[in-house]
């Protein structure tokens, strides 16, 4: 249905293939398009400048980038470097997209605000950074804005996907190998996975008429870290899975027992009523895409 609602032979030029979101891009897009990937070895966006001869030369229906630099602790030795990759890149393939009029969908983070409000964030409130990670990501954000062109900018939290070293995974060896952990429980969000970001920016792709502008995307419902750790546990237990730590033994620690060279922020929660009430969707709730990363993440240990 989606494929019709944007014709045959849509051409989609996706930066960034290889990440959690990139990797779920992947998946998700050959049912609605033709799909070109840009990896590192073809698009470093460390050297920008390069980036739009590649949009011009694909002359791609939408552009998509899921490339970003986000080792949060390390941009803060790394300022140049992070915006670059976070700022400068994304904004030179707005612009390059603009150009050829093609769409650009571009994604971003909760780590835009400082977490001081007492409520979910939305779309419209000041950003406030506190690290160079999100003062980069919100450059980027900028970028895109003023390239003036048809756009998407998705903000979302706490992303996890099989593979690689995602939080479920760590928490889980944790578990396996120590008598108890001690867990952040005073930054609250919601884990959203990878693959959900894939399907609803589908979803957005398919619906013509929605305007540009942010939108924030993750799972509904709120935890803390702690209780992510928790959950996760205690769904591998209940898998068969043997532990040392069991949901008990995850102590709930502050955020200042974990010194950072980067500040987060305490409140990560984006209200999505946006999004759900532009494209007519209801977001799963956390726990759903946890259970799926980690059914993924035991098959993986088990395989
Ligand atoms: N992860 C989260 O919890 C989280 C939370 C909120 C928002 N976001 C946002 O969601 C988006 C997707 O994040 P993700 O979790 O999929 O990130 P990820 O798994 O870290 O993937 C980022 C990708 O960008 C690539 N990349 C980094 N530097 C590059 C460069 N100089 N040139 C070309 N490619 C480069 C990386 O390549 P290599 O693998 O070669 O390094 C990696 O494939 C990003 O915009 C991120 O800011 C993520």
């Amino acid at each position: 249905m989606l494929a019709s609602a944007l014709g045959d032979g849509m051409k989609v030029l996706l930066f960034g293939p290889d990440g959690q979101v990139g990797r779920a891009l992947r998946a998700a897009l050959p049912a609605i398009s033709d799909v070109v990937v840009a990896g590192r070895d073809r698009a470093d966006f460390a050297t920008p400048g390069a980036l739009a001869a590649i949009v011009a030369a694909e002359r791609p229906d939408v552009v998509i980038n899921a490339a970003a630099y986000t080792a949060v602790d390390k941009a803060e030795t790394e300022p140049e470097l992070a915006s670059r990759v976070n700022a400068e890149a994304p904004a030179e393939l707005a612009e390059a997209a603009t150009e050829i009029g093609a769409r650009f969908v571009h994604y971003s983070t909760d780590y835009v605000f400082d977490g001081t409000k007492p409520a979910p964030y939305e779309e419209a409130d000041a950003t406030a950074p506190l690290s160079v990670y999100g003062r980069t990501k919100r450059d980027g954000e900028r970028g895109v804005e003023q390239a003036g062109g048809n756009y998407l900018v998705f903000r979302t939290s706490w992303v996890h996907a099989p593979g690689g070293n995602n939080f479920i995974a760590k928490m889980l060896k944790l578990a396996a190998e120590r008598d108890e952990l001690r867990v952040i429980d005073d930054q609250i969000g919601a884990p959203t996975s990878a693959s959900l970001i894939a399907e609803v920016t589908v979803e957005a792709l398919g619906a013509s008429a929605l305007p540009s502008g942010v939108y924030h995307l993750t799972a509904s419902g709120e935890t803390t870290w702690n209780g992510y750790a928790r959950f996760a546990i205690g769904e591998a237990m209940r898998r068969g899975l043997v532990m040392r730590a069991t949901p008990e033994h995850v102590l709930p620690v502050p955020t200042s027992a974990f010194p950072t060279p980067a500040r987060r922020p305490l409140n990560s929660r984006l209200s999505t009523g946006k999004l759900q009430a532009a494209l007519g969707i209801e977001m799963p709730d956390w726990r759903q895409g946890v259970l799926a990363t980690l059914e993924a993440t035991i098959g993986e240990r088990v395989g």
